[in-house]
């Protein structure tokens, strides 16, 4: 939509900013709160199950875009149960009534393709193998999200440089099943301290060769992996997801400011669809900081659309969009909660608070499909 179009549509009172249509590339929008990505743990033996066909689905709306939760791309890709995969047959197969759920209610919907790398342990991976890395650096156990278990991550190997291009490979083969799967589109986890961002943050990536060292060469593997995935599905199919504020996994950088407005103006060349920032104030499992609007410079830096996420609530959500220091706003926590958090938002309804110690259960319907309609609850 022009950009007179929508504030004078804002002006009149019509439509809050976060409801304004927005053209993404090819694909129109009805509104701009998007669904962002959701780990669940409920895609048994990594196959995306039956149960997902509601989750998604409740979470659709005509023009919405939808995320999907990381969808790990090879068997040595994992570090969770139970979540879902994109490489072999089976999974593509069971990908597709899902996307064809999204797809009828007129949803847009992307894959996020992601490998762990070091946030893993022997166990996650074929033939109890050491889980790859950019380092041989392993990460101290971690307290998981419900407060009481203790993740254990195993040593990694340390990728050679020469095997590199092996996993950008397995990255593109998996942007081609999810195609193939039906999505839309797929977006590159390039966040939160797995493989990715284990190459891009100064204080995991250890490495001597030219995939070490500077900054451009600790982004040369995420660009080397978003333009594989381009050139095989097309660029206006291609987001990626970054973090460069958050520390989550031991991946820290000393420098965020200059790794995300790096990799913004990066991307450029490969005129990828979008680029998706976590605000430097999310902090995983603990109230925001205090932050004010730390991805301004990526987002200007940035020439095509960009989605800003973290601690995003109604009010700042329409700021952010009223002010242009985003373009979309995907909403995590609040999405999980609230089917249909676009209408709540709409008539400014309550929201349905949402229950951490489901986030990561295996009930195919507790605190997954369960979260009431707006209609069924009054
Ligand atoms: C249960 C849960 C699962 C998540 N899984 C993913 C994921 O698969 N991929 C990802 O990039 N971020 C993941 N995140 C982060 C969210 O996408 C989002 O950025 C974060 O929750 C902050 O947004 P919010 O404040 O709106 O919840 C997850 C967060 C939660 C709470």
């Amino acid at each position: 939509m022009a950009e007179k179009d929508f504030e004078k549509q804002v002006q009149e009172g019509k439509k809050i900013p976060l409801l304004t249509p927005y053209k993404m590339g090819k694909f129109e929008l009805s509104h701009r709160v998007v669904l962002a990505p959701l780990t669940r743990l409920r895609s048994f033996g990594n196959v995306p199950q039956p149960h997902a066909i509601l989750y998604y689905s409740q979470r659709t709306t005509k023009g919405g875009l939808l995320i999907a939760e990381a969808t790990v791309i090879s068997d040595t890709a994992r570090g969770y149960p139970d979540t879902p995969g994109i490489w072999t047959k089976e999974q593509v197969e069971a990908w597709k009534p899902i996307v064809d759920a999204v797809h009828a209610k007129g949803g847009i919907f992307f894959c996020q393709i992601w490998h762990v790398g070091r946030v893993s342990n022997t166990s996650f991976q074929p033939n109890g193998q050491a889980p790859i890395s950019s380092t041989d650096k392993e990460i101290y156990p971690q307290i998981r999200s419900n407060g009481i278990d203790v993740a254990q991550f195993s040593p990694p190997r340390r990728l050679t440089t020469e095997e590199i291009p092996l996993v950008v490979n397995d990255f593109r083969v998996a942007a081609r099943n999810a195609i193939e799967a039906g999505f839309d589109g797929v977006e590159i986890h390039g966040a939160h301290g797995y493989l990715i961002e284990q190459f891009m943050k100064h204080k995991v990536n250890d490495r001597t060769d030219q995939y070490g060292g500077s900054l451009q060469n600790r982004c040369r593997f995420a660009l080397e992996v978003v333009e594989a995935v381009a050139n095989e599905v097309g660029p206006d199919r291609v987001g990626i997801r970054l973090s460069p504020f958050t520390a989550f996994m031991e991946a820290d950088d000393s420098n965020p400011e200059a790794l995300g407005l790096y990799m913004a103006e990066s991307l450029n060349k490969y005129r990828i669809l979008y680029c998706h920032m976590v605000e430097p104030r999310w902090k995983p499992d603990a109230e925001n900081v205090e932050c004010p609007h730390g991805l301004v410079p990526m987002r200007k830096a940035f020439n095509g659309t960009f989605i800003a996420a973290g601690g995003y609530e109604l009010e700042d959500g329409n700021d952010a969009v009223a002010e242009n220091r985003t373009d979309l706003v995907a909403y995590g926590r609040l999405f999980l909660a609230n089917p249909d958090l676009p209408k709540r938002f709409e008539i400014r309804a309550p929201l349905n608070k949402y229950i951490r110690e489901t986030f990561y259960t295996r009930d195919p319907v507790i605190g997954y499909t369960d979260y009431p309609f707006l209609e069924t609850k009054i």
